[in-house]
């Protein structure tokens, strides 16, 4: 009876498809474009993939299905949860709020490179940034982030425009829009990858992505990969433990998290696929990170046929992958807000936004105002990055195992996990057991410690 009115008064996803598009709406994002396939191509190819695959089957993936069942049962935001199901010891609560944090941290860059991504949405279609010549593509580039106006311009415009989806609510704000946006961005992948795979260099792209060099493999390697498995599934950070609140009871939720795996490993994969046939066709150099995004594209795809329709959709992709993202970041401090302190949706997301943007400033003006500002010899932009994906989302990760796997208790995650008895999925339970318990905590702090030099 408590349970089912709960529910009645909270505003969760309606259907599984929805359930699947908002989930698969977070991890899928500028990760998939701007991370992962030039990361896979520089450090191995294939043989980086398997350690990636390992990486999220090891880590990931439990830190994954650990937050969604633990949002589910407790109907709570992310720092809310660890007091409902554990209310003995508040100070579990504490990954929760240094979730929150990282929810800052994390949108103040990203909210920058996908207002960048926004801004070359218009600035392509009016051909304004087009040029087969990367000299110029590279000086459009740096006009837009070197313009300190210009930059925190369009990342308040993202701001407002993700803020505006996040007032409408779970179920007609997030869920509506990622319903609508999912099938889009796979209708572009397929339609640019079709297009790059057509190219002469395409067997050249494929070989970068997929040839496998295991001499590339060294321990920054590994931890790269772990970084980017945290981050490509947006884990460790309490995202899923909001949207699991917003689950159904019926929900398989060890079933809808290797889904979403799969199929945001997918898209990664689709990227790569549209991505670097293009960039050897015309022989460009693989690269990482912003260039590759705003200047190396641009410069490839205006070169190809119908090249400028490439360069508009491939932004639209850029666009909407971000956008799902930026949802379910900015879910974690508005849940909270109007959940705990009990605002309304509106002022919780304007007071988010406020902040989000006095925050995300700080990265917006990295390339300008504050270039010369450094922590630990990063701008700030560089320093949220790394201080997210390398160790916050990480520690996050090993805490959550921590209380889902000792502290909440087996009896609890048994049935948690298999519905209160309805589903046969014992096996699966066992096996996230012994991963929570033993394998993820051990390999998390193995390569927390090398990352920080520790060991
Ligand atoms: N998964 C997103 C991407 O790959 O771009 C980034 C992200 C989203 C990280 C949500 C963290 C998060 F909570």
């Amino acid at each position: 009876m408590k349970k089912s009115e709960s529910v009645k008064h909270r505003d969760v996803f309606t259907s599984g498809f929805g359930v699947l598009a908002a989930t698969l709406g977070s991890a899928v994002g500028l990760g998939n474009i701007w991370k992962f396939p030039a990361l896979a191509g520089l450090n191995g190819g294939a043989a980086f993939l398997i350690i990636y695959l390992v990486s999220t089957l090891m880590t990931g993936l439990p830190v994954m299905i650990a937050e969604l069942m633990l949002g589910r049962r407790s109907r709570s935001d992310a720092l809310t949860t660890f007091r409902v199901l554990h209310p003995q010891r508040e100070t579990w609560g504490l990954i929760g709020a240094v979730g929150v944090l990282s929810a800052f941290l994390i949108l103040a860059f990203y909210t920058e490179v996908a207002g960048w991504v926004f801004a070359y949405v218009f600035k392509s279609a009016t051909g304004a940034v087009l040029s087969s010549d990367p000299k110029v593509t590279s000086a459009a580039f740096q006009s837009l982030i070197a313009d300190p106006f210009q930059s925190v311009f369009w990342q308040c415009l993202v701001i407002l425009f993700v803020g505006f989806i996040i007032v409408l609510g779970v179920s007609k704000g997030i869920e509506k829009t990622t319903k609508r946006l999912m099938p889009v961005l796979f209708l572009i992948l397929l339609m640019i990858g079709i297009r790059s795979l057509t190219l002469s260099g395409a067997t050249q792209g494929l070989s970068f992505l997929f040839t496998p060099d295991f001499s590339k493999v060294t321990g920054s390697v590994v931890l790269t990969a772990m970084g980017l498995a945290f981050f490509k599934l947006s884990v460790g950070m309490g995202t899923m433990i909001t949207y699991g609140s917003y689950f159904t009871h019926d929900q398989n939720v060890p079933m809808t998290a290797l889904r979403v795996m799969l199929a945001d490993l997918t898209v990664s994969i689709l990227a790569g696929i549209a991505i670097f046939p293009a960039v050897f066709t015309y022989g460009f150099k693989p690269e990482a990170g912003p260039a590759l995004l705003f200047i190396t594209i641009p410069a490839v795809f205006s070169q190809m046929p119908f090249g400028n329709v490439f360069v508009v959709l491939f932004f639209v992709l850029g666009a909407i992958a971000s956008t799902g993202a930026m949802l379910s970041i900015m879910e974690v401090p508005v849940a909270y807000l109007h959940h705990r302190l009990g605002w309304s949706r509106l002022k919780s997301t304007a007071v988010t936004a406020t902040l989000l943007a006095l925050i995300g400033s700080t990265a917006a003006l990295s390339n300008s105002t504050l270039a010369g500002f450094k922590i630990l010899g990063m701008t700030m932009f560089d320093l949220y990055d790394f201080l997210t994906s390398n160790l916050l989302m990480p520690l996050g990760g090993l805490f959550l195992c921590l209380f889902a796997g000792w502290v909440w208790g087996e009896k609890q995650v048994r049935s948690a996990l298999t519905n209160d008895g309805t589903l046969a999925n014992r096996r699966v339970v066992s096996f996230f057991l012994f991963q929570v318990k033993y394998v993820a905590p051990a390999i998390i702090t193995i390569i927390l410690l090398r990352g920080l030099k520790l060991i």
